[in-house]
This record gives structure tokens, C-alpha cells and sequence, in this order.
């Protein structure tokens, strides 16, 4: 395969200048006050979010110099998030009781931070160590923009200024329908020369029986459904520890909606307003798409059913990196962060995101969960210490990225994995059925 999921024309340092520039970009137009506050144990301060991502680029250049040293034991210590082979980080649920560092100075680590990655990657040339080290903080980066998001709804939702906010693309009325895939034998993993991460590798053959997947992830509409039929009232539909997240929580809806004068309405970036039934369903956990399902009479894909779906061309007996070929997703087939949209599209907005199955929407607008566990790949090697297989236990894998993932840090090959009754970020899911 020769296509790339990112230019190859770009070097390293215009990548490293670009992302940091978007950090600084989300946070523009917060007040000072904002940077600090967490209002919950998931969410993180944005001032902690600058720091660690900033800090992390310490890390890659501690390992590429052993006689390194870090800016500051007392930042070290703050922004470290869970790496223990740097000692013992600071609680992640009081990242908010902090008053020091100052805002102030987080920023001014940041801009010290760019001076040493800039001068580093000045130096020519590097060598493939410190590329793909540097690449893989680019990608980390990447994924706490889009945790930022998500804190950043928490915090302050229709009272967030984006810097840049376009209106939705034109939709066109289509049906919520399934498509057939047949099965055999299918090749996951990431196939291509870009960036990926060591969970995505190694490519490994899985059978799958014939299926039938949803065309569209499953909408506001269609959940409302299972809502009005007393989806949450019936344990019936339920996964056992499901059904004690519902009675503990008190869920009776997704997250961020609520019912006022006997309408559901929901409270995000957009404002407070009326579902709209055709936006895909957000803010749902592994067992609430998992109950709506059963509800349904179908079940969530696995992520081997999932890729396949999104990736796989049977007439030309090849897999390619996104639904739609191996081009860089853009705003015309992808709703991603740079769309700046700042909410999920509704489903019929994106006819180029079509893959060779006819299922629309795989990449962007919500996460979709998966039923698969979150475990490392037959014959996985890990590739960055404590980054991704330390967390294979008790998670499930989301596919295709949300309307708050960085264009350049999307594939389909993408495993996200949260834990079943996490629901803060911008989760959706689309059904399965055996043929
Ligand atoms: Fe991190």
C-alpha cells in the first residue's frame, strides 16, 4: 500500500506547530478561572490538559537523551497522569484543588517546551527513534484535544466561545437501514505506512459468520423509542451490572438530557434545545447501547464486524484506511473536530463517507461501541511503555472517532476503549445481526 492516512509532504515540525497551535486554539477564548476548575472526577482543568501534553514531550526527549532533565519535579509530579516509571502521580480526581502551578506558568512551560521540541527537531537528521517518538506525542496530543472537548462541555457547554464554529453540511432524508456482509475470513489491523498504535498491530486473520450491519449509527429518534417503551424500566434488557449502573446512577436517558414539561431536551455546545431526532444518539455507555439493542432485537457488531464494514472492498479484494479509500479525511466525508461543528450531524449528511458496504458516518460524529473487549491483538508487541496495554482489562472498544477527534489521529483501524458505564465522551454506537 502506498497511500498515506497523513501527507507525507509535512514534516514532523510543521505537524508538532500545527497541533499545538489547535491546543492553544481551544482554550483562546476561556476566561482565566476556567482554566482550573474540574467539576468532576473524569474531567480534567484545561490548565492540567496544556501541562501534560506539554509534558509528555519531556518524556519522549528523556528517553531519546538519558542525561535529560525535566523543567520541574513539583510539574513532573502534577502533570505526570499515570506513568509509574516516573513515580507516583498526583490523584487524578483532585487535579482541580491545585492553585500552583499557575495558569500562567503552564503557559509559559508550554511555549519553553515548543522552543525544545523545535531546536530538537531543527537538528537534522533525526533519527527514526525521535520520529517515531515525536510522531506518537503529536498523536497523544491529538487524543487530549479531544478529552479537552469533552471537559470543556462538562464545564461550561453553550457558554463555550469556539474560535471557529460552521454550520452543519445540507442533509439528505435517508432510511435507517442495515446492510449485508458476507464472512469468511478477514484480516484486522492496520494495513499501511503511516502512524498507527501497537494495539492496532499485528494485522491477524478472524472468521466471521455472515452479518447485516446498520447503514447509519442509531439516532436520537430511534433511541427515544426504546426510551418511551420503558427501556430503562425493564431489567429485562439489561446486562446484570447494566442494570445495577441504571438503579445506582439513575439513568433514564443519555447523558446531557432531561426532561422538561414532558420533552426530552438535551444541553450541550449548541445550547439547551429540543432533540433532534435525526442526530446520531451521544453520550451513552457500553451497556445502555447494549440494553437498546436487545431492545431492538439485534446486538452490537464486534470490532472485526465493525472494520470490515468500514474498510473492506470486496470487489477489489482490498482494505483500505478509511471508508471511503486511503484519502485524508476532510470536512466533505468526515465530521470531525476541524469541522467545527461542535455536535454530532444528522445521519444523510455525509453521502462520500460511504464504504464499499454502504454504511455511512463510520468515521466521526459519535465513538461507536463495540462488544469486543479491550485486550491487545494475537501476538501484540507493546510499543510504548504503560501507553495502551497496561488498561487491557475490563473495557470495550470504540470504533471511528467523534465530531471531537483531530482529523490527522483517525482510522479505521482506530481502538478506543473506555469502561462499560463511562458515558462523558462522545459515544454512540450502530447495530448488528446475525444473516
Ligand atoms: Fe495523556
Amino acid at each position: 500500500m502506498t497511500a498515506l492516512s497523513e501527507p507525507k509532504s509535512k514534516s514532523i515540525l510543521d505537524s508538532f506547530n500545527e497541533t499545538r497551535s489547535r491546543t492553544l486554539e481551544l482554550v483562546k477564548t476561556l476566561e482565566s478561572d476556567d482554566f482550573v476548575v474540574q467539576t468532576a472526577y473524569f474531567m480534567s482543568p484545561p490548565k492540567w490538559h496544556l501541562g501534560h501534553v506539554s509534558w509528555l514531550y519531556e518524556v519522549v526527549l528523556s528517553k531519546l537523551n538519558t542525561d535529560y532533565e525535566f523543567y520541574s519535579k513539583e510539574f513532573s509530579e502534577y502533570l505526570n497522569s499515570y506513568y509509574r516509571q516516573f513515580g507516583e502521580p498526583h490523584d487524578k480526581g483532585k487535579r482541580g484543588i491545585m492553585s500552583r502551578p499557575t495558569v500562567e506558568q503552564v503557559f509559559e512551560y508550554f511555549q519553553t517546551v515548543n522552543q525544545l521540541v523545535t531546536n530538537f527537531l531543527k537538528k537534522n537528521p533525526i533519527s527514526n527513534k525521535a520520529d517515531q517518538l515525536f510522531t506518537m506525542g503529536l498523536h497523544h496530543e491529538c487524543q487530549h484535544q479531544e478529552l479537552l472537548v469533552y471537559d470543556l462541555q462538562h464545564l461550561l457547554a453553550e457558554e463555550y466561545r469556539p474560535v471557529k464554529k460552521n454550520l452543519p453540511p445540507t442533509h439528505s432524508k435517508v432510511e435507517p437501514e442495515s446492510v449485508a456482509v458476507g464472512g469468511g475470513l478477514y484480516t484486522m489491523g492496520y494495513h499501511g505506512d503511516g502512524f498507527c498504535y501497537d494495539i492496532e498491530l499485528p494485522e491477524h486473520k478472524v472468521f466471521l459468520n455472515d452479518y447485516r450491519i446498520d447503514a447509519f449509527p442509531v439516532t436520537n429518534g430511534q433511541y427515544l423509542s426504546f426510551i418511551e417503551d420503558g427501556g430503562y424500566d425493564d431489567f429485562k434488557y439489561w446486562l446484570s451490572d447494566g442494570w445495577d449502573a441504571v438503579k445506582k446512577n439513575n439513568w433514564h436517558s443519555p447523558m446531557y438530557w432531561k426532561k422538561e414539561n414532558e420533552r426530552w431536551i438535551v444541553q450541550d455546545f449548541l445550547g439547551t434545545r429540543k432533540i433532534n431526532p435525526n442526530q446520531p444518539v451521544c453520550h451513552v455507555s457500553f451497556y445502555e447501547a447494549d440494553a437498546y439493542c436487545r431492545w431492538a432485537g439485534k446486538r452490537l457488531p464486534s470490532e472485526a464486524e465493525w472494520e470490515k464494514a468500514a474498510c473492506w472492498n470486496e470487489e477489489k479484494m482490498k482494505k483500505t484506511i478509511f471508508p471511503w479509500g486511503n484519502e485524508y479525511p476532510s470536512e466533505k466525508n468526515a465530521n470531525l473536530l476541524e469541522s467545527y461543528l461542535w455536535n454530532t450531524s444528522e445521519i444523510g449528511s455525509y453521502p462520500d463517507s460511504q464504504s464499499s458496504y454502504g454504511c455511512y458516518q463510520m468515521i466521526g460524529d459519535v465513538w461507536e461501541w463495540t462488544s469486543s473487549e479491550y485486550v491487545g491483538y494475537p501476538g501484540f508487541k507493546s510499543g510504548f511503555s504503560e501507553y495502551n496495554d497496561k488498561w487491557f482489562t475490563n473495557q470495550k472498544v470504540l470504533r471511528g472517532g467523534s465530531f471531537g477527534t483531530p482529523q490527522m489521529s483517525i482510522r479505521g483501524s482506530y481502538r478506543n476503549f473506555f469502561r462499560l458505564d463511562e458515558r462523558w465522551l462522545f459515544s454512540g454506537f450502530r447495530c448488528a445481526q446475525d444473516a
